[in-house]
């Protein structure tokens, strides 16, 4: 039987990815599979802190082994912004297409357009705290490209592809997205490579 553990998100977009992936030899449960219903606390600045502190808060509730993970796009000509803040970079609440609107117009005029997704993950396991980390370089596009995945994919081209995250298909995102990069840290970690 696969061992379980508990991801700390429900975020649908996300556990799709997640299931995509091959070679898993664990079962990825979610927050509501459990019955985890709380709002977990994201108080810091750094990818790392806030993975940490996800995954800490949901393993003192529940016992369980879990991960969690944070992700920021970082954008070389405005410092490594919106990076820990992309998901609200606009505000509250969270909105993809104004995010992305702000996005375009802080880049308006920059010669730089190069940027990179990166994620954390922080696995809780037998005891032990692991961070993990992938990444994915490319470059930010003036105009939306794409009608699929989430967030900022519609406006990022990875280096040596043609398409946008978004036009791409979920099979070929996750061979080099950095969420599935950290993902296979993970795995081959959990595999005992
Ligand atoms: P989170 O920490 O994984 O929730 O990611 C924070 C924010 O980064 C999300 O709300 C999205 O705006 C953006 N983001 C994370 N992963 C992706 C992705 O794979 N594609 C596009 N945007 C993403």
């Amino acid at each position: 039987m696969k061992r379980k553990l508990v991801f700390a998100t429900n975020n649908h977009h996300k556990l799709n990815e997640i299931s995509h992936i091959e070679g898993l030899n664990v079962e990825i449960v979610c927050l509501k599979d459990i019955g985890f219903n709380e709002d977990i606390p994201e108080d810091f600045d750094t990818l790392e802190e806030n993975a940490l502190q996800k995954a800490r808060y949901v393993h003192e509730k529940t016992g369980l082994d879990c991960f969690a993970d944070d992700t920021g796009l970082e954008i070389d000509a405005l410092d490594g912004r919106p990076g820990v803040f992309s998901a609200r970079y606009a505000g509250e609440p969270a909105n993809s297409e104004e995010n992305i609107k702000k996005v375009l117009f802080e880049l308006s005029g920059k010669t730089s357009r190069a940027a990179r997704f990166r994620t954390v993950i922080a696995l809780i396991i037998d005891g032990q705290e692991l961070i993990f980390e992938g990444l994915v370089e490319g470059e930010l596009l003036t105009e939306k490209h794409g009608a699929d995945g989430f967030g900022y994919d519609p406006i990022f081209m990875p280096t040596g592809y043609s398409e946008s995250f978004a036009e791409m298909d979920l099979v070929m995102k996750n061979k080099i997205s950095h969420r599935a990069r950290a993902m296979r840290q993970l795995i081959n970690y959990l595999l005992g490579d």
